[in-house]
């Protein structure tokens, strides 16, 4: 089978981290590119924790676009601080590289490649939507010359930084509200919904200790941050893990449950950066314009996810999944 030819725009980000370690390790992708967006920090910071992440997984071969540090507004986002000042839980200096990111601008990067291989590439955009949508802004033909595109973004039912809004869509809603509009072919949206219930509990990354290895030590560290901030608001022990189900799903469809949907993006005001997500047909006559992720096989993607970063562990990681129930509680 072909491998899937994969794009990642990302605001590492512990989550995006965790994403990109995985797509490295599976053997169905090829990350062509890393592209940055401002989001989990500034530009610099992204930029630098993407080349970090590219070094710790021995894959500095990899070409790291540093895109766009202010919404398509022109205002900077807020940054993210469940994962510290330097986005990886206060941990991006245990990582040094000398890596540099390439001199093209990641939106002239985008629409270059996906010119170059039309109906070839799959982006997974997990970080605020403004170099895709400037990508769409650019070049007419780019939305339909993509492949696929996978975002993680957005809810139907919840947010995290407003009670309806999540920060992707909220940090720039109007790319978002562009990317769903584009008419890409194929246009899935992973939200809170369904990432909420893969976080990290303290069991599982307490197995990531017991590993030690160099990217379970990693993962274990980067995401304390985490746990202790969903501990603080919540009384829960859990470690957000969002952006890595897109690329579980990429890897296994069956991971997720998608529906045919219509969804459009609030712009401003007290619902900025919902995503009004119709799965019903209440707007009569609209083409769907996206799948929308309604569940998710948690066990699935436990399963996917160890035994893909963490092969030489196999025989722990079936002992421990044979421990947890059915379905997890989030
Ligand atoms: C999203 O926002 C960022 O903090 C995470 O990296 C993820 O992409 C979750 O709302
Ligand atoms: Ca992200």
């Amino acid at each position: 089978m072909d491998k899937i030819q994969l794009i990642i725009d990302c605001d590492p980000g512990v989550d995006d981290a965790l994403a990109i370690i995985l797509a490295l390790k599976h053997p169905a992708i090829e990350v062509l590119a890393i592209c940055s967006v401002a989001g989990n920090g500034h530009i610099e910071t992204t930029t630098q924790n993407g080349l970090k992440i590219l070094s710790l997984c021995d894959r500095e071969d990899i070409p790291l676009y540093q895109g766009a540090d202010t919404a398509v507004s022109g205002q900077r986002p807020d940054t993210v601080e469940a994962f510290g000042d330097d986005g990886l839980g206060g941990y991006a200096g245990s990582v040094k590289t000398d890596k540099r990111p390439e001199k093209e601008h990641a939106v002239d990067f985008l629409v270059r490649i996906v010119k170059e291989n039309p109906k070839k590439l799959t982006i997974a955009a997990i970080g605020p939507c403004t170099n895709i949508a400037s990508a769409i802004r650019k070049d007419p033909t780019f939305a339909g010359n993509v492949k696929e595109i996978v975002l993680m973004g957005g809810a139907k039912y919840t947010g995290n930084v407003s009670p309806v809004a999540e920060y992707n869509f909220w940090a720039d809603p109007i790319a978002a509200k562009e990317v769903f509009k584009a008419d890409f072919s194929k246009c899935v949206m992973i939200g809170l919904d369904v990432t909420n219930k893969i976080a990290l509990d303290a069991q599982c990354r307490e197995l990531l200790r017991i590993f030690d290895t160099r990217l379970s030590r990693f993962i274990y560290h980067i995401t304390k941050s985490g746990m202790d901030e969903n501990w603080e608001i919540r009384y829960k022990m859990l470690s957000p893990m969002h952006d890595i189900l897109t690329i579980a799903y990429l890897i296994d469809e069956k991971v997720v449950s998608l529906k045919e949907s219509n969804i459009d993006i609030v712009e401003d005001g007290i619902a900025r950066g919902q995503s009004v997500v119709d799965i019903d047909g209440h707007w009569h006559g609209e083409k769907c314009n996206a799948l929308y992720a309604v569940d998710v096989d948690v066990l699935k993607f436990y399963r996917l996810f160890l035994t893909t970063v963490f092969k030489e562990h196999k025989k722990e990681i079936t002992a421990y999944l044979e421990q947890i129930p059915g379905e997890k509680e989030r």
